[in-house]
């Protein structure tokens, strides 16, 4: 009966029939959705903008690599490539913007507040808290963190940071010729430690779990097989990094537990660590628990130590190098202090008006974080192109900073850019070393005092001398950018203040 409906023969022309049309439509619509993909429209863009020669699979990874090609490339990067240049991660297209106003369009929006894929290769870098977290997360918990970094509770840290850079300047009298990296960066750390934490700086923290650490990023950029989480998870770096976040937290539990005891007891009547502050926030709010003081104060830890020992190191380096600036620096400080080797005051530091610009230059010739991105969450139009909702946009503040229409001869330190007057008309947009908009650094205020108060000690000191042979700044680009072979420098006792 069967066969007499559906013969033998039509039974398989059909079959075959209707396979031929099942893998035609799966075929079209395969093609319909790739030319109408997000990704393929990323890539049509890509192809039409500039950008350095890209390689085939690895596109311009190898970039990682060469940390110097790269430094000298951004350096004319706006010569280069125009406004907006792009780069392949391996198939993946990122664009580059270096024009402050186009930069304005997305920093200054909160529609594009999310970070780009890069930053999931970061958190055993800069953690798991409000650098890397995205959407409602971000938004509450940087609504709740914006508070603890106001100026009046800055302000009670000025001791923690006057302590540290006395606990420096006792380390330097003894010695001559000085590599200061390791001086400063060890003092850099006594302060978070001290300042989110509540640990005395005297503590031996020698086995404190944030001097440990590897960074993996750039490996896995340079080495765009490992951007695949399924592959890298199987290396040894990635159990290692795996092993050091959980000391990472273990610590900052640890820790927080101490000040939770603390905190019972009204008699004690420490300075309050930014820690304190997040506890009583997590008090008070279901949405702000303990993995996430755990997460934000890691972050604090994090960001706030390479990024200000390379700013404090690179400023040193061109106070050294610029005895002219440390001079007038040198009298302000006189100024204000005269004889008196008092901490300085808020107001002081206020007054520190040419050491402020000698420090702002510093951060426009060497911005700690050399690069950050966002993801953007709408189109964009820029000029003739539109950058398209869903693409990667990098920016390199080192590239912005070089624009020679808005700073002339921008390879020269000249700390008089950064007086009020010639502020004035200057996009706010192309300065970005706290980057800018409602997601910039939340530690630029404590990270610019700190920077005063060390700096400002040191000078009150000695006097810079440069070393000979060893006076080029050589900048390396790392996730922080830093001086290659270190910033060597002859400290010279000032007669009035050592003993
Ligand atoms: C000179 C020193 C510093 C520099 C140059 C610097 C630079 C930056 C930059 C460029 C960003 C934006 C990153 C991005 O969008 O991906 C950022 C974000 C951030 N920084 Fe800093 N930073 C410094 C010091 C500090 C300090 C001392 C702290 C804390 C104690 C800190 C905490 C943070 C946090 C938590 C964020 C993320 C903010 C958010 O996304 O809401 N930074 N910093």
């Amino acid at each position: 009966m069967k066969n007499l409906i559906f013969p033998r023969k039509f039974d398989q022309e059909m079959i075959i029939e209707w396979k031929f049309w099942i893998c035609t439509s799966v075929v079209v619509m395969l093609i319909y959705k790739i030319f109408h993909s997000k990704y393929f429209r990323h890539v049509m863009i890509a192809l039409r903008t500039p950008g350095p020669k890209a390689y085939p699979i690895i596109g311009n990874c190898s970039m990682a690599r060469e940390s110097q090609l790269t430094i000298a490339r951004l350096t004319s990067a706006y010569k280069l490539y125009g406004p907006i240049g792009r780069m392949w991660f391996s198939f993946l297209p990122v664009f580059i913007v270096f024009k402050p106003e186009y930069l304005q369009l997305i920093l200054g929006s909160n529609n594009h507040n999310e970070k780009s894929f890069y930053y999931k290769l970061l958190h055993n870098f800069i953690g798991d808290g409000l650098i890397t977290s995205s959407g409602e997360k971000w938004r509450k918990h940087r609504k709740f963190l914006n508070p603890i970094f106001n100026i009046n509770i800055i302000e009670k840290f000025i001791e923690i940071f006057g302590d540290s850079a006395q606990n420096l300047i006792k380390k330097i009298k003894d010695e001559d010729e000085t590599n200061v990296t390791t001086l400063i960066n060890d003092g850099v750390l006594d302060i978070l430690h001290e300042s989110v934490f509540g640990i005395p700086a005297d503590l031996n923290k020698d086995n404190s779990p944030f001097r440990q650490g590897k960074l993996v990023a750039s490996h896995r950029v340079a080495n765009p097989w490992l951007l695949f989480n399924s592959i890298y998870s199987m290396t040894s770096n990635a159990s290692d990094e795996v092993k050091q976040k959980k000391r990472l937290d273990d610590f900052a539990r640890d820790m927080i537990q101490v000040r939770r005891e603390m905190m019972k007891d009204d008699d004690i009547k420490t300075r309050k660590p930014l820690v304190d502050y997040m506890l009583e926030i997590s008090k008070n709010n279901s949405n702000f628990n303990e993995q996430d003081v755990v997460d934000e104060a890691v972050t604090f830890m994090l960001a706030g130590q390479d990024s200000v020992g390379a700013s404090l190191a690179f400023s040193i380096a061109l106070l050294t190098k610029h005895q002219d600036h440390q001079s007038k620096c040198y009298e302000e400080l006189n100024e204000i202090f005269g004889d008196d080797d008092r901490l300085p005051t808020m107001n002081d530091l206020r007054n520190m008006k040419h050491l402020e610009m000698c420090i702002k230059e510093a951060l426009r010739l060497y911005p700690a974080v050399p690069l950050f991105a966002r993801c953007l969450g709408a189109d964009i139009k820029c000029g003739e192109t539109i950058l398209p909702a869903g693409c990667n946009v990098f920016i390199f503040p080192y590239a912005i900073h070089r624009l020679e229409s808005i700073y002339p001869e921008p390879e020269k330190f000249i700390p008089e850019r950064f007086s009020p007057e010639q502020c004035q008309d200057r996009n706010p947009y192309a300065y970005l070393p706290f980057s800018a908009g409602s997601r910039n650094c939340i530690g630029h205020r404590f990270a610019l005092i700190e920077m005063k108060v060390v700096i400002s000690s040191i000078l009150r000191n000695f006097k810079l001398l440069p070393v000979p042979g060893k006076t080029s700044i050589e900048p390396v680009f790392r996730i922080t950018l830093r001086a290659h072979g270190g910033v060597w420098v002859r400290f010279e006792p000032r007669n009035n203040n050592v003993e």
